[in-house]
């Protein structure tokens, strides 16, 4: 029988008191988690209906999403966390002012897609509150990604998974009704190096920067452009479930800046969506960044920054961050392939 997340919690942490207590969060947010998978298996009307208000990044906030940041909050109440920033909420919550760590959550990522049933997640990132954060919910969540002590996401489609890491791989759990909890179904993910698949949302294409649409027109060209073979796209719009299959099988994820108005960096956040994302993909052997600079070494200005997004199999984004920051790279492109593009007018 699979090993159980319990059992492989108590592995990673051996006696670190830190560690343990990064265990007993995840553990918390595990039943969190399944709380909300029986919400949404019960349905109900109105789930996916605008709740009325608007979160602190301008999104219309749909009933789910108060549902979940409800349910998140709950876990964080029940363990060792000094604070709470949701996405969901203007400001950090202070709970516990002695605890030593500090949980940034997306209770519901993908939630344009709640009343269309298709996988929805939760993104978590667990960092620490060290002396010079005490009691200062403004500084805890200015951290870098790299601080992070574990980080993860769940997806709620099919089945209920967990992939997370603390540091040490990258490792994914399923939940088993049946046993009552999650076991392990896949551990130390390792991404493959080479894409054969990229998501982005194209229907942006004409906001995008130049290296941007570049890069996207030579993949979009496959076998006959300057790549010399061809890509598949996929877009689900719910980085939880694009993020799973890019560590699955290969592939790179972008969601770039663009010239829309408030777009300049994206529309993802940096601290409680791309930075355990970041820390999930590099723990795999892949690599995050917000098209040149690596996500978990950019310091955050605040709980709710926006940052452009990178992310998968580290020699594609590598690429991308040539595209960007090597003009000579886009000199040599053929102009034959921009007239190409499907994209062009
Ligand atoms: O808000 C986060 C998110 O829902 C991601 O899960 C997803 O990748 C992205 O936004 C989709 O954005 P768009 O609707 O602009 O394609």
């Amino acid at each position: 029988m699979a090993s159980s997340l319990d059992a492989h919690l108590s592995s990673e942490c051996g006696s670190d008191p830190l560690k343990r207590q990064v265990a007993d969060t995840i553990r918390n947010l595990c039943s969190a988690s399944v709380k909300l998978r029986n919400k949404i298996i019960a349905g109900g009307e109105g789930m996916g209906n605008a709740h009325g208000a608007t979160n602190a990044g301008g999104d219309v906030q749909k009933e789910l999403d108060v549902v979940a940041d409800k349910v998140f909050l709950e876990a964080a109440e029940a363990s060792p966390i000094a604070f709470f920033g949701s996405e969901e909420q203007d400001e950090a919550v202070a709970l516990k002012l002695d605890a030593p760590l500090a949980l940034a959550i997306d209770p519901l990522d993908g939630s344009s897609n709640i009343e269309t049933n298709v996988s929805i997640g939760t993104i978590f990132s667990i960092l620490p509150v060290g002396d010079e954060h005490r009691g200062d919910p403004a500084s805890v969540f200015r951290q870098k990604g790299s601080v992070q002590l574990g980080a993860g996401f769940f997806v709620y489609g099919p089945q209920l998974l967990l992939v997370m890491s603390m540091g040490n791989g990258t490792h994914v759990f399923i939940f088993s009704p049946s046993f009552g909890g999650f076991v392990e179904l896949k551990s130390s993910l390792v991404l493959l190096d080479k894409a054969k698949e990229f998501a982005i949302n194209a229907s942006n294409y004409r906001h995008w920067d130049q290296p941007i649409r570049s890069y996207v027109d030579d993949l979009l060209a496959g076998s006959e452009g300057p790549r010399e073979r061809d890509f598949n796209m996929r877009w689900i719009a719910s980085m939880v479930a694009d993020c799973y299959r890019i560590l699955l099988r290969g592939g790179i994820f972008l969601y770039p800046g663009d010239g829309r108005k408030g777009y300049a960096k994206g529309r993802l956040r940096l601290v409680y969506e791309a930075n355990p994302i970041a820390f999930c993909v590099e723990n795999a052997g892949g690599l995050a960044t917000d098209g040149t600079t690596r996500i978990l070494d950019i310091v955050p200005e605040g709980l709710h920054d926006r940052t452009p997004l990178v992310f998968g199999s580290k020699r594609e984004v590598e690429r991308v961050a040539r595209y960007i920051a090597d003009p000579s790279a886009l000199a040599e492109r053929s102009p034959l392939f921009g007239k190409r593009s499907l994209f062009r007018a």
